[in-house]
Order: structure tokens, then sequence, then C-alpha cells
């Protein structure tokens, strides 16, 4: 006998709903045996990113550049103007852009990180210093590049996996004021705002955080930019949680959040549903003018930036479609379906789930692996073995070496990110990705670390190798 199995909408005591489009083409995956997944894990050292795609089953490294595009952004591709200078694709890609999140000055680049390189050198004089809701890694690494040092003045509830603040990627006002009185506001290049907090597990900012903060901006005459790669995602949790924003679409929320920024900078290969590119966006035509001329050194002419025509195209109608409510609720929906699976099962996840993964507290996982051993570098790698699931550390080893005294930075969260790529898996998939979780949970303590055996100088969670202890 078991019980009469339930749908997705009758466990939650409300009416199923699904994902506002329908599959044209598929992508057939593979499945592998015990044995493989072992030469295969053994072969990239234990690290996840050097796992070659083929031998990987469910791909939960990252949402970035993983997304499946629509049809209307494939028949754009068609659509390409590649001309050196000037594209159709350019100013279509820039009227999208100052329509929806609503800035004057724009400037496509290759990836979010060819923006932050470009933003950094422009915005920081060597010396000063970027407050900022926690780091990111290609973020805190181009302003660390640029003579600055980041400083985080994230709320306190962000380091806590269990606190159920339904904002924790929110700025602590007091914190940043208190800097700004410690250091002077002449030393602070501009504060560094990420619209969910990737490292604190996808998080959201409030609107009532922005438009505080805003105002503190203003009283100091400090500078405040966006990082928006997931800011879509923002704005659906502000719609969700925060009172006055019921029923308000997801796009004027993203344009409000906007307009109170000074600028932003963008990896469209996430929000933006492209596989590649990125943008930069400023108010201030002085800062443009100089990112205009740096712009055609390191990524390419001011009306390309490092992205062929068509990608632009692409980019231009993911926009409007990243923005439509329906597509947000679903994209959210299920890595909240996932979420809500685990910790019915009582699996220790961050909480809330965030926009765009689902993160596993590898602490609470491996309470008898300490820090220097990387519980969720080992994490990531049981979960390849038990299943072909591929997953990615953000713990100690992404956090990398602080570039002043060489240690290691040890950050509170030691995480394991499921990241769901847009568009690309089913309700079932998510199902077979909580079943391992399950299975090597229930394992966990038999589990043991991991030493890490080469380290690469910068952003070392991309190359590192590891072997077991
Ligand atoms: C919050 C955030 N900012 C910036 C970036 C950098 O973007 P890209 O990978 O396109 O260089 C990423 C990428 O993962 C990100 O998650």
């Amino acid at each position: 006998m078991h019980d009469a199995p339930k749908t997705m909408g009758q466990q939650f005591g409300r009416r199923s709903w699904a994902e506002p489009w329908k599959i044209k083409m598929v992508e057939p995956l593979t499945q592998s045996t015990a044995e493989q997944r072992v030469r295969a894990l053994e072969a990239a050292d234990y690290n996840t990113f050097l796992l070659k795609s083929e031998d990987v089953y469910i791909d939960l490294l990252t949402d970035s550049g993983t997304g499946a595009m629509s049809d209307r952004q494939w028949a754009g591709m068609m659509l390409g103007d590649e001309a050196y200078a000037g594209s159709r694709n350019f100013y279509r890609l820039e009227a999208a852009i100052q329509r929806r999140y609503g800035y004057a000055h724009i400037l496509p680049t290759h990836q979010g990180r060819g923006a932050e390189h470009l933003l950094s050198r422009c915005a920081i004089t060597p010396g000063q210093v970027i407050p900022g809701n926690m780091y990111f890694t290609t973020t805190r690494l181009h302003q660390e590049l640029a003579g600055g040092s980041f400083v985080d003045v994230i709320v306190d509830a962000a380091h806590d996996t269990d606190s159920r603040d339904p904002f924790k990627g929110n700025v602590d006002l007091d914190k940043l004021e208190a800097l700004v009185k410690q250091v002077g506001a002449a030393k602070i290049a501009y504060v560094s705002l990420a619209g969910t907090v990737n490292m604190a597990g996808g998080q959201p900012v409030s609107m009532a955080n922005v438009k505080a903060l805003r105002a503190l901006c203003n009283r100091h005459g400090i500078r405040l930019f966006l990082d928006a790669t997931r800011m879509a995602e923002n704005a659906y949790f502000i719609q969700q949680r925060e009172p006055g924003y019921a029923g308000v679409p997801v796009a004027a929320i993203v344009r409000e959040f906007c307009d109170q920024t000074d600028g932003a900078w963008m990896s469209g290969k996430k929000d933006n549903l492209v596989n590649i590119g990125g943008w930069l966006a400023v108010n201030d035509w002085t800062l443009y003018e100089e990112l205009r001329n740096q712009i055609v050194i390191y990524e390419g002419l001011h009306t390309y930036g490092g992205m062929a025509g068509r990608d632009m195209e692409a980019m231009a109608i993911g926009i409007e479609e990243c923005l439509e409510d329906d597509y947000i609720r679903s994209r959210v929906g299920q890595v909240h379906y996932l979420g809500e699976l685990l910790t019915d099962w009582d699996i220790p996840i961050v909480q809330p789930v965030g926009g765009h993964a689902v993160f596993l507290d590898a602490r609470a996982f491996y309470p008898h692996i300490p820090q220097k051993e990387f519980p969720a570098q080992t994490l990531a790698a049981e979960l390849y073995l038990d299943s072909g699931i591929r997953a990615m550390e953000r713990g100690v080893v992404s956090a990398g070496r602080n570039p002043a005294t060489g240690d290691h930075y040890y950050p509170k969260l030691e995480l394991t990110r499921l990241t769901i790529p847009r568009r690309v898996y089913t309700q079932a998939h998510m199902d077979v990705v909580a079943e391992s979780v399950k299975i090597i949970f229930d394992r966990r303590m038999e589990t043991k670390g991991l030493r890490m055996t080469y380290e690469p100088k910068y952003l070392r969670f991309f190359q590192a190798k590891f072997e077991r202890l």
C-alpha cells in the first residue's frame, strides 16, 4: 500500500502551474556508470570545473550562459548585422537597455567581467575602498587589480544560513555609515550593490533598502553602481515579499530599482537569456567618455564591445523575455521546488531559497570536515560520484586569499551551489537531483575531505586541483 501520488500543486496546497513554454528541440543526455565517474573525477582532480561536459548527466555547475534561447531569439540570430562599426543590432540592444533598465549610455562587453574590468579601471583610484553587499569573485578581483579594496557591508543575516529574513541581500546602512565616517567619503570609489547576492545564496535587496542607500550616498556624494546580473530575479522577490509591490509587474520594479543607481554592469549570460555577452551602462557623460575610450583597448569598438551582432540581437530579445512575469515565476518557482523538497527532508540548505540556485550548507552537511579540508568542494565531488550531477563550490576555495596577508579568506558561508540553468531542465530532473542529494546526505559521516594539490594565483576555484585525504 502507498499513499496516492500528488501533483506539485496538491503537495503545496494550490493549483499547479507549468512553464510558459513548450519544447521544440532537444539535446540528448547520457548517463555514466559509477566506475566511469570515478575515473572522470580523478582525471579532473576533484574539481568539477575540470570535468568534461560529456561526462556530466545533469549540469548544475552554473546558470551562466547555460540557458535555452527562445525561437524568437534564434530567429533574431539570423538578423545579425556583423558590420565592424554601427551594427543595427547594437542600436536595438541599446534601446532595450535604455527602455528596461533606464540608463543613458550603454557599452556592450564580451561578458560581465569585461564590464567589471572597465568600471574598476575608470572609477577606482588606487587606495580607495569599495563597500558592497558581499563580494563576488570576479567583481572583487577587478576592484583589487585596480588598486581598490572591497569592504563587506551586507546585513549580518546574510551570513546566517538559517535566518529567514526575506531580504538577506540588503546593505547594512549603519555599517556603511560607520565606514564613511572612518575613511571619509572621498576615499570611497563607489558602492558596489548586487541585485540578488550570488555568494549569499541568491538573496534579494529590498526596494526600501536601495532607496535608503541612495539617500545615504546622496548625503555623502558617493556613486552607487549595480551588478544587474540577476536583477529581474531580485525584482520578482520584491513583488512577492515587499509591502506595496504585489501585482506590480517585474519590469516596472526593475526600472524603479535601477533608477536609484548611477549605472550598472551586467553578465547577459544570466537574466538576459543569452549564451554569451554583457554590458555596462552609466548615466554620467564624463565617466562614459572615459569608458568608451578604454573599451577599444580591452573589448572592441564601443558599438560591439566583444560581441557579435547576432548575439546583441539575441540579448535585446532576451531582455524583453526575462522581464515577463510568467517566465520569472516559473524560473524562480523551479528553484524553489527543488529547495522545498530538500527542506522537507531536513537537508541543510540556505534559507530562504534564492533566485537562481539551491545552496547546500556544507558545514552543516559535513560537521566533521574542517573548512581547511574543503567541505563544499567535497560535497560537489560526492554528488558527481553518486549520479553524474555537476555542482559548484562556493566556500573557502572560491573566497581565495587575502592579497595583503596571503592567508585563505575563511568565509562564514561554506556552500555547494546547485545552479539551475534557465528553461533547460524539467521537474523530473529536479526530482533526480533531490534524490541524489538525499543519498549522499544519508552517508555523510563516512565522507572524508580533500587536500589542495595545485593552486593558481587568481580565481583559484576554476582551476585548482585536489586529492582525497
Ligand atoms: C553576480 C555576478 N556578477 C558578475 C559575474 C561575472 O559575469 P561573467 O561570468 O559573464 O563574466 C557573475 C558570473 O557568474 C555573477 O554571478
